[in-house]
């Protein structure tokens, strides 16, 4: 692929998808996301879609954090607006939408959530770069992407890219039907 094309996005249409008894079984937020989040950090949900794992974020930074969740499709962020509202954790979550070619954040963010959403991205270094731009010292991300969508091959070429930008892995998490890798700014 070159850069004029663009992946896959995920259309809002399918939130359905992302949000069904299936999943609740196999990714439990609260599981996956409680052993890298405390009490006031501000976390970056980065192609937060429908919302999935927003809301348990919004608990996990209490009533002082604040958790930006983005994407690129304003009808995703309703939906993810729509969970929030449900679970009284509106205060703590801003909604972004990112513009076509980058984030478009400038607050400093201690932990970005890339859930499933990397693979959709067309200039991953560009991202990347643009992440860690973002993170305060310390701060780290979690890259998981799907098995069904992204092969060993490629998700290690992404690591490559990751690794460009200058990112480095700490960590391999086992995560459900993914491939995933908690990262960090590589130590110079
Ligand atoms: C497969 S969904 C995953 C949603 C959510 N993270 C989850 O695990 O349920 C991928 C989401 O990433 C968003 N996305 C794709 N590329 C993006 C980009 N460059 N910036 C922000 N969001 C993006 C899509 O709009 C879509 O909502």
């Amino acid at each position: 692929m070159n850069k004029i094309d663009r992946p896959y996005v995920c259309p809002a249409e399918l939130a359905g998808t992302l949000d069904n008894f299936f999943r609740r079984i196999i990714h439990k937020p609260r599981k996956i996301l409680k052993p890298y989040i405390s009490s006031g950090m501000t976390v970056l949900d980065l192609g937060c879609g429908p919302g999935y794992f927003t809301a348990e974020l919004a608990r996990l930074v209490g009533e002082d954090g604040t958790v930006i969740a983005a994407d690129l499709q304003q009808k995703m962020l309703e939906k993810m607006a729509g969970r929030i509202r449900g679970a009284g954790l509106e205060q703590r979550v801003e909604a972004h939408i990112c513009p076509a070619d980058r984030i478009g954040i400038s607050t400093k963010i201690d932990f970005v959530l890339a859930f499933w959403m990397v693979h959709e991205v067309t200039d991953k270094q560009k991202m990347f770069e643009e992440l860690k731009s973002l993170l305060n010292p310390g701060g780290r991300i979690l890259i998981v992407e799907p098995k069904i969508h992204v092969t060993g091959k490629s998700f290690n070429k992404m690591i490559d890219i990751l690794e460009v930008a200058g990112l480095q892995i700490i960590e391999r998490p086992e995560v459900s039907i993914s491939r995933a890798v908690l990262v960090q700014i590589r130590n110079s």
